[in-house]
């Protein structure tokens, strides 16, 4: 079925529409057996990824998600039958500025009438581990807006997004001195991690989950994962899916991993958390206690992570 103009489908809000979460949420409306109007959100109009939404029959609205817009985003929000929001913490790096948004993007679904709200969110890392890594607030800010949000008045859902195949690509590191390409964490590298199919499996959840679910699931939480691997496995499976290019892993400690961070330009605070949030994933879990949520209800096969090894670009990684 395609994306559908016709007034007696349900309209569905997608923030982060030409983005990686909300392209996948527009690929599973699409996907779906049942007629949907979508009405996508983007910064810029004139973008492909928001030209080539258009030209599947997505609403296109320009508007940027901030609190000064709280009352354009309200109009834009109008009319909707159920909503799939988003925010991107690493665009600002603001846990403050991410909860305010979070919160008003809720507060605007309340008010257009919406029958569901499905929200991506992450784990409290600082309740998984009983206050032991207190510095992850790439989770703690999405953990927040999720508590808002049940208490909203709105069915609500939290889907929580396990770490993409992508990440994959961008984290090769070369070394300088003999040219060999390893992945390097502070996880030690046996320890299952929950890895999502962003592309193809995250809309999924979204919709055949939530949206689609025979009574919209209030108060449920998703965990989106298409398998767990470990470093060692992701390592073994892109050398051997690269035809030639080794990939090791190597165990790093807290310090090194942070170092290593910085070296790349990310400036420290963001460093430590992100290694803080890596070394709580592996003690306390990255969902915290819950198990990976079940493909259930999927029309499309799952494509491996090694699968998708094969078919991802990696000359970026491998330059
Ligand atoms: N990487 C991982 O493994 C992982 C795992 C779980 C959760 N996450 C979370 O995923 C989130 C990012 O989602 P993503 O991966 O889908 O990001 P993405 O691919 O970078 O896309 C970001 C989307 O958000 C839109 N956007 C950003 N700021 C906006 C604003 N002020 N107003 C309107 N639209 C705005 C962008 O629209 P335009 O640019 O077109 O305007 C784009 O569509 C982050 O918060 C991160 O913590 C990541």
């Amino acid at each position: 079925m395609t994306i559908t103009q016709s007034q007696s489908a349900p309209l569905v809000l997608v923030v982060g529409a030409t983005g990686q979460q909300g392209g996948s949420v527009v690929k599973a409306l699409s996907d779906s057996k049942k007629p949907y109007r979508v009405r996508g959100f983007t910064r810029d109009n004139t973008k492909p990824a928001a030209k080539a939404l258009e030209k599947q029959g997505v609403e296109v609205i320009s508007l940027n998600l901030v609190v000064e817009k709280k009352d354009e985003i309200y109009k834009a929000f109008a009319g909707a039958d159920y909503a799939f929001l988003v925010t991107n913490f690493w665009e600002h790096v603001n846990g403050e500025k991410e909860i305010a948004e979070g919160k008003l993007m809720i507060d605007a679904a309340k008010a257009a009438g919406v029958k569901g709200i499905v929200w991506s969110g992450l784990e409290s890392h600082k309740k998984a581990s009983g206050g032991k890594y207190t510095q992850v607030p790439h989770f703690e800010g999405k953990a927040v807006i999720t508590e808002y949000g049940r208490a909203c008045g709105v069915p609500f859902v939290e889907v929580q997004a396990g770490l993409y195949y992508s990440n994959y690509l961008i984290q090769v590191v070369k070394d300088a001195a003999d040219g060999s390409y390893s992945y390097r964490n502070v996880v030690a590298p046996d320890v299952p991690l929950p890895l999502i199919d962003m592309e193809n499996d995250f809309g999924a959840y979204v919709v055949v989950q939530a949206i689609e679910a025979p009574v919209f699931p209030d108060g449920k939480s998703i965990y989106a994962a298409t398998e767990e691997l470990s470093w060692s496995e992701v390592a073994r499976q892109v050398s051997e899916g690269m035809y030639g290019k080794q990939v090791s892993f190597t165990h790093e400690s807290f310090d090194e991993e942070v170092d290593a961070f910085v070296s790349r330009g990310i400036p420290r605070p963001f460093a430590v958390s992100i290694t803080e949030g890596y070394l709580s994933f592996a003690e306390f879990g990255y969902f915290g206690k819950n198990p990976s949520g079940k493909r259930e209800g999927f029309t499309h096969p799952k494509r491996s992570f090694a699968e998708w090894v094969k078919t991802a670009d990696w000359s970026k990684a491998f330059a």
